[in-house]
């Protein structure tokens, strides 16, 4: 019996020694200490010994258990060290591989030009107004002072859609309405899209224009000059050279465009300027009486300055784009470059 337990020792400790993995020693586990196990049966035999011998060989039952279980214990301990080990190195984040490429936008370069003159015009004062790009024929011409038999009307190549409703051929509308709605003091921007019959390298039938204007007691002809000076050597440069020609509109008197020093020679001439070496940038002028008996405000107390420009030739001429139909060909190619 002795014999028979040392050898099942050795056999135990000799397999235990090749262990490969963990489900083998649960298996070896039962199989030797199980209650069915081969110790449990050869421990059944020890009735048959005599008096003297069954303390001894119980004795030495005991310890073989516990030096198998001690053995396997330390086994399974050993692999569920390593299986832990395999999973967190599975698991690892790599903190410094380089993230997921997101893709981004940009704004359209008009809008990007909207918002800067828009911003510059925060900046001194005026509020946001905006309008309808389907209007009639009163907002967009008559209380404009551009009557039905004007010959300014046949500049504006207009979108009709019926005799009285149009698309609005420029921002200057929006005049009217916020006057109709409020009192002075007003200092307003109007920006938006305005539409014409025109097409070709730098005209689209859609563009975008804005509009401004300030009315008060005592406005004068200096405030507009003040106002758009500051705002022209804030958009280009400080240091541009600014002129202001005598021009006409029907809703101005008096009225002018403005011009800058040309950005692409600075005054030398060239192809942009035409060899004049001046470009113009915005029509302006004082609000015309008329304009102002549209909204029934009393001229003789109210003064008041109106502008507009348009944001398209703005954009050409920051950016030394020669053709306007770019902005709206949407070549992801030319609009990720600003
Ligand atoms: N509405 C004019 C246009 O589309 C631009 C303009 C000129 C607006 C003079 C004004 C102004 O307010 O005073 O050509």
């Amino acid at each position: 019996m002795r014999d028979r337990l040392l050898q099942l020792e050795k056999a135990a400790l000799s397999e235990i020694s090749s262990i490969k993995n963990k489900e083998a020693v649960i298996e070896l586990k039962n199989r030797y200490l199980g209650r069915k196990g081969e110790l449990a049966s050869l421990t059944k035999e020890l009735g048959k010994l005599s008096h003297e011998e069954r303390p001894v060989v119980g004795d030495l039952i005991n310890s073989i258990r516990g030096r198998i279980e001690e053995r396997v214990n330390s086994l399974l301990t050993a692999f569920a060290q390593d299986e832990r080990e395999q999973r967190l190195k599975a698991e690892r984040v790599d903190v410094t591989l380089p993230g997921r490429y997101l893709p981004l936008g940009n704004s359209h370069p008009i809008t990007q030009i909207m918002d800067e003159v828009v911003s510059i015009f925060l900046g001194m004062g005026f509020k946001v107004a905006e309008g309808p790009e389907v209007e009639t024929d009163y907002y967009n011409f008559e209380a404009l002072n551009i009557p039905k038999d004007h010959p300014a009307r046949d500049m504006q190549d207009t979108f009709y859609i019926s005799d009285d409703v149009l698309l609005r051929t420029h921002t200057s509308p929006v005049q009217i309405r916020v006057m109709q709605g409020k009192k002075p003091p007003l200092r307003v921007i109007a920006p938006g899209k305005v539409y014409r019959r025109d097409s070709d390298i730098t005209h689209t039938p859609m563009f975008h224009q804005v509009e401004g204007f300030m009315v008060d007691e005592s406005i004068t002809f200096g405030d507009l000059k003040g106002v758009l000076t500051a705002f022209l050597h804030s958009l280009f440069r400080e240091d541009i050279a600014i002129r202001f020609r005598p021009s006409f509109f029907p809703f101005t008197e008096p009225s002018v465009e403005v011009d800058i020093q040309c950005v692409m020679c600075n005054g030398k001439g060239c192809r942009v300027c035409k060899g004049s070496g001046w470009l113009e940038i915005l029509g302006a002028g004082m609000i015309h009486p008329m304009v102002f008996k549209a909204v029934d405000y009393d001229s003789e107390r109210y003064t008041g300055f109106a502008f507009g420009l348009g944001i398209e030739r703005i954009a050409m001429l920051k950016y030394g784009i020669d053709d306007i139909r770019m902005f709206f060909e949407n070549d992801v190619r030319f609009l990720r470059q600003f």
